[in-house]
């Protein structure tokens, strides 16, 4: 089966501004375990839109961390594709905490590429509705150059 028949799943990666130097060797990993880049984009978050972004954990401890984080620099965003996207990448990302991750996963893009609980490389969505509120919020807005995608029948 291809990425792109009627099983494909689509979900929304996020290379975090901690491992923007990684991102050669994440991309490989993303090719390597089968999914397909379908749109990708930098941008950088501006406080509100990091509010929105991450709006369920408004009010955790963490959150003023988080926030300070991920709107330091720039993040790269991708749409992946591919059979069980979702769980395949949060498979291929490991653990929340980057210590956890070393332990129990570390052939993990958070073991190798993360330094603590909220410098963990990358993003991924926890479910399919998560996977369409946040492409919709990295990729729905383009101005001049519009973000493109594979013109290759995608289902998703
Ligand atoms: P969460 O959605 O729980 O984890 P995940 O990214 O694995 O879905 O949390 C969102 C981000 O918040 C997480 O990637 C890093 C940060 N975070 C902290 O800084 N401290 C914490 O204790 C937790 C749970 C998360
Ligand atoms: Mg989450």
């Amino acid at each position: 089966k291809g990425a792109f028949d009627s099983s494909s799943e689509k979900t929304f990666a996020m290379i975090k501004p901690d491992a923007y130097l990684n991102i050669g060797k994440i991309i490989s990993m993303i090719f390597q375990a089968g999914f397909k880049i379908n749109k990708m984009k930098m941008s950088r978050f501006t406080e509100d839109t990091a509010g929105i972004f991450y709006g369920e954990h408004k009010g955790k401890h963490f959150y003023p961390t988080l926030v300070d984080f991920v709107t330091s620099d720039v993040c790269v965003g991708l749409e992946l594709v591919r059979e069980n996207a979702i769980l395949a990448w949060r498979e291929l990302l490991g653990p929340t905490n980057t210590q956890r991750a070393k332990e129990e996963a570390p052939e993990s893009i958070r073991a190798q590429f993360g330094s603590d609980g909220t410098r963990n490389a990358c993003h991924g969505s926890d479910s399919p509705a998560s996977a369409e509120r946040e492409l919709g919020i990295f990729f729905g807005s383009d101005s001049v150059m519009p973000s493109t995608s594979l013109q290759n029948n995608c289902t998703c």
